[in-house]
């Protein structure tokens, strides 16, 4: 895991649009997808520079082997860091071009080679700005007061990188639903080794690592747990719920899926989980998860029988507008970033 370096050099700022340094280019788009949202915090990724490519390459020393055992989420959180280094480019003028799985499974997650120039359009501008302002809240979240299209709008971006939104919408169903979240929660704590590898990533605000979650970024207990869907708690003892404040909890609850479960469907996953993010913090909308279901096998098979669900289940998601939450930390370019 994560130290600090004594002096954490600053990553690069957006280069000028007339810069013809692709070195310079590449670092940038790289600056801006280490904010993908990754498992933990534990951003498994590693970026590497060929000379006209950026690789996102999966960071084997980071796998979360008791809730992850499949590796599974880390290619997925590879694939979330690769869209926003695409997003980086088109916001800059250049057409991104991806390639998903470019040496077959065991070699990077995607790599990305520029292409002609693109006209910036002021969507790709705002994509950029959502970035940085993108927030997992774990608190209330209030899909009533976003726009009507916007469970539309981000079935759409899913659909644009691959994946399928399906968005649970009759009371049956959201019952169901969590009815099935609760029970993956108490069999996977139950199975014992989810809190131990929990603990692990757990940042007291005293700590100095930049990877991990601070014990602030939850609900608390009671909260999480009296939920419509029962929530992942993060905080420790002593640690304060800083995702826990009054106001309406109904959020637009969605499954993300995918045709199938291979390496390349959980990259397009990933990069269809980060569309349907930064869409969402445009319209002023928040997420957090409810994975409980898909990393419990046995419920990932109940949750695709019980919702009729056409794909495999990848992420259960509630969105709505939330709070004012704090960022967690990301780590420093020089343990991120390879030239080769
Ligand atoms: C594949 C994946 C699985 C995740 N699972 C959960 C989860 O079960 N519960 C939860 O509260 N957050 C979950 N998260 C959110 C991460 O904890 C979050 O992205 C990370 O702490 C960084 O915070 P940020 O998204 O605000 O940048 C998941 C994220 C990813 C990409």
């Amino acid at each position: 895991m994560s130290t600090p370096s004594a002096v954490t050099p600053a990553w690069p700022a957006e280069p000028e649009a007339s810069c013809d340094d692709t070195e310079a280019r590449l670092r940038w788009y790289a600056s801006q997808a280490r904010w993908a949202p990754s498992k933990h915090n534990s951003q498994p990724w590693r970026f590497v520079l060929t000379g006209d490519a950026l690789e996102v390459w999966p960071d084997p020393s980071r796998v979360l082997a008791e809730t992850d055992p499949s590796r599974r989420e880390l290619v997925l959180s590879c694939g979330a860091a690769m869209h926003l280094a695409a997003v980086a480019a088109r916001a800059h003028g250049v057409v991104p071009l991806v390639t998903v799985l470019p040496d077959g499974e065991g070699g990077c997650a995607a790599r990305l080679v520029e292409g002609g120039a693109h006209t910036v359009t002021r969507a790709d501008r705002d994509l950029l700005d959502a970035v940085p302002r993108r927030r997992t809240d774990r608190g209330p979240l209030d899909a009533a007061v976003l726009p009507p299209t916007l469970a539309f709008e981000l079935r759409a971006r899913a659909a644009g990188q691959g994946g399928w939104l399906h968005t649970v919408v009759t009371p049956g169903d959201r019952a169901s639903l969590s009815d099935l979240v609760a029970r993956a929660d108490r069999l996977l704590v139950r199975a014992g080794g989810v809190d131990r590898e929990l603990a692990g990533w757990l940042r007291e605000p005293t700590d100095p690592r930049t990877d991990g979650v601070p014990v602030e970024s939850t609900r608390g207990p009671a909260a999480s747990y009296r939920a419509e869907y029962v929530q992942r708690d993060f905080s420790t003892p002593e640690s304060k719920a800083g995702h826990d404040r009054p106001g309406p909890d109904r959020p637009l609850i969605a499954v993300l899926c995918t045709p199938a479960d291979g390496a390349s469907d959980r990259v397009r996953a990933g990069a269809a989980l980060s569309a349907v993010l930064l869409h969402a913090t445009v319209a002023g909308a928040s997420c957090s998860y409810l994975n409980q279901p898909v990393e419990h096998a046995p419920s990932r098979l109940l949750l695709r029988e019980n919702l009729r669900l056409d794909g495999v289940p990848q992420l259960v998601l509630r969105l709505g507008r939330g709070g004012a939450v704090s960022r967690p930390p990301r780590r420093p370019e020089d343990e991120l970033v390879f030239k080769v």
